[in-house]
C-alpha cells in the first residue's frame, strides 16, 4: 500500500494548532484493557523518539537535503516537523522515511505555541545559530517531570562566542560565526551535549565539551553529523572533541532503533510472564535494563544480534534502582521498573536522580494496588501478589507506558486517560499489544448525556 506522503507546512501548521481549551464535555479517547492476557509471539521496535527528534534538528546544519530512515510515528515527530516548517525547512514523510530539505531557513524564530508542546525543539537552537548566524528560540518551560532548565545550553554557546540574551520569554542569540572553545557540562545534560556538538560541528576552531552525556541518541547524532562532513571524536564517551568545517552536505542516515520502547516491552513480557522477542534492538544499549531485569529475577537471552527474548519466572525479587546518567540506569525506565517491582516479593527502593517530579505514577499505581511509599525522590516499595484493574490517568509519557504495562498484569479491566502523552512517545503501542495477543482497545467513551448535575424541576 503506497504510504500517504504528508507533507508538513501551513496546511499542518493549520491542523497543530495550540491545545483548544478543553471542552469539558468533550470526550477523549482512552484505553482499555483486560489483564493477565499472556503474550506471544515478536514485536517491532521502531526508531528512536530521542534520537529521531535531535537528528531532525540536526538537520538544519545541512546545506544539502537530507533524508532519514526509521523514524517513528509519533506526535513529537509531526510537532517537530511544524517547527521546522516554520522556520522555512521542507518536509516531506512517506512512511518511516523523512526528506528534510534546510537549504533555504527563511525565518530564525520559532513560533512559540509550538516550541511550548515540544520541549526538544530547543534543540534547534544549536544548530541554528550555526549555520545562519541568528536564532531565537523561546524558552521552552517546564513539563510534569520537571523544571527543565537550558543554562547549560546557553553558557555553552556563550563560551563559543554567542552574544546571548534572553528576552519576554525568547533565547535571542547572534554569532557572525562561531569559536571552538573548552567546555565543562556541570550536569551531563543529553540536550545541552547534543546542542553544543551540533553547534561545533560549523565553529572556526576545536571545541571539546567535558562531562558530556554518553548516551545511545548522543552517539548517533554524532554518527549522523559525521555522515553530513562533520569531524566529531569521542561521542558516546565523557570528552567529546569537535573540528569545526565551513559547510556540510546532506546524507541518507538510519536511525537506531528505541531503547526505551524496546526496555518497555521486555517489562511487558516479564510482567505478563510471557515469552516474546524484541526486534530490532542494540543490546549495548540496554546493558543497565537487563542487568536489573536479571537481578529481579527475569531472564533475558538473544535469539540474534539484533534479537532479544524475555523469558518468565514464576517469582520476582524485590531490587533498588538509581537512576543516572548512561551508563547509569536509565531515567525513562524508572516507571515501567516500578510497575514490575510492585509485584516482586519483598522490598524495593527506586530513587529518581536525574528529575526532580517523575514520580507522578504511583498514586495511579495505588489505585491499581500497589504498596509504595514516597519520601522525597525515593519511592518504597513493597510487593503485592496482584494490581487490580481502575481508571487511571497517565500524567507524562513514560508514566503512560507503565500503567499500560501494569493493566496489563492486573486482574480485570484498567482505563487509562491521558494518552496524549502515550502518543508522544510509542509508536502504535495497542497494535503492537494487540498483535502479542493483549486485550486492548482504543475506545472514545460515550458523553453522558446526563452530566450528573440535578436539574431544577
Ligand atoms: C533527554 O532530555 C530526553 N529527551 C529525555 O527523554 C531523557 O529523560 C533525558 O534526556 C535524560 O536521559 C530527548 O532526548 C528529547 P537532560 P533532556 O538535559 O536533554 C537538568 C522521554 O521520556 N538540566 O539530560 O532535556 C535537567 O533539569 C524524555 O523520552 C539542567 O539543569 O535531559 C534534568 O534534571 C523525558 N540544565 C537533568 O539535567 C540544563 O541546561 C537531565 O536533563 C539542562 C538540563
Amino acid at each position: 500500500m503506497v504510504n500517504k506522503v504528508q507533507e508538513y507546512g501551513n496546511t499542518v501548521l493549520t491542523q497543530s494548532l495550540p491545545n483548544q481549551i478543553p471542552n469539558l464535555l468533550e470526550s477523549k479517547p482512552v484505553l482499555q484493557i483486560w489483564g493477565k492476557q499472556p503474550l506471544q509471539g515478536q514485536v517491532r521496535i521502531s526508531g528512536a523518539k530521542n534520537s529521531a527528534l535531535v537528528l531532525m534538528t540536526g538537520a538544519l546544519l545541512a546545506s544539502e537535503p537530507c533524508r532519514l530512515h526509521n523514524v517513528p510515528a509519533l506526535a513529537d515527530i509531526k510537532s517537530m516537523g511544524d517547527i521546522l516548517s516554520a522556520l522555512g525547512v521542507k518536509l516531506s514523510l512517506d512512511g518511516n522515511t523523512l526528506d528534510i530539505d534546510a537549504r533555504h531557513i527563511s525565518e530564525t524564530q520559532a513560533p512559540y505555541e509550538l516550541v511550548s508542546q515540544l520541549r526538544a525543539s530547543f534543540f534547534a537552537l544549536g544548530p541554528l545559530l550555526a549555520r545562519t548566524g541568528v536564532a531565537q528560540m523561546p524558552l521552552p518551560g517546564g513539563c510534569a517531570i520537571g523544571a527543565r532548565p537550558v543554562e547549560l545550553h546557553v553558557r555553552g554557546l556563550q563560551q563559543m562566542g554567542a552574544d546571548i540574551y534572553i528576552e519576554h520569554g525568547v533565547v535571542r542569540a547572534h554569532a557572525r560565526r562561531l569559536k571552538g572553545a573548552k567546555i565543562y557540562l556541570d550536569y551531563p545534560s543529553v540536550g545541552a551535549t547534543e546542542t553544543l556538538m551540533m553547534a561545533a560541528t560549523l565553529a572556526d576552531g576545536t571545541t571539546t565539551i567535558k562531562n558530556a552525556a554518553q548516551e545511545p541518541e548522543v552517539e548517533d547524532l554524532a554518527n549522523f553529523c559525521r555522515a553530513l562532513g562533520a569531524n566529531i571524536f569521542g561521542a558516546g564517551t565523557n570528552t567529546i572533541t569537535i573540528e569545526g568545517v565551513s559547510k556540510l552536505h546532506g546524507a541518507d542516515y538510519r536511525i537506531i532503533p528505541d531503547r526505551i520502547e524496546a526496555g518497555t516491552f521486555l517489562v511487558a513480557g516479564a510482567i505478563t510472564r510471557s515469552e516474546i522477542q524484541i526486534a530490532p534492538v542494540v543490546p549495548e544499549h540496554l546493558i543497565p535494563v537487563i542487568a536489573k531485569l536479571r537481578e529481579i529475577g527475569v531472564q533475558v537471552v538473544a535469539d540474534a544480534p539484533d534479537c532479544l527474548r524475555v523469558l518468565p519466572a514464576p517469582m520476582y525479587r524485590g531490587a533498588d534502582i538509581e537512576t543516572r546518567p548512561h551508563p547509569g540506569f536509565p531515567t525513562d525506565m524508572q516507571a515501567l521498573f516500578m510497575t514490575l517491582l510492585t509485584i516482586s516479593e519483598g522490598n524495593s527502593v527506586i530513587s529518581e536522580t536525574v528529575f526532580e517530579n517523575r514520580l507522578g505514577h504511583v498514586p495511579e499505581l495505588l489505585r491499581m494496588g500497589a504498596d509504595i511509599r514516597i519520601k522525597g525522590n525515593h519511592a518504597f516499595i513493597q510487593g503485592v501478589p496482584q494490581l487490580s484493574g481502575a481508571p487511571v490517568t497517565g500524567t507524562d509519557l513514560r508514566a503512560s507506558a507503565a500503567l499500560v504495562v501494569a493493566a496489563l498484569a492486573a486482574e480485570g479491566k484498567t482505563t487509562i486517560q491521558g494518552l496524549q502523552h502515550l502518543d508522544r512517545g510509542y509508536d502504535g503501542i495497542e497494535h503492537k499489544l494487540l498483535k502479542l495477543g493483549a486485550q486492548i482497545e482504543r475506545i472514545v467513551p460515550e458523553i453522558p448525556t446526563d452530566i450528573g448535575i440535578p436539574l431544577p424541576l
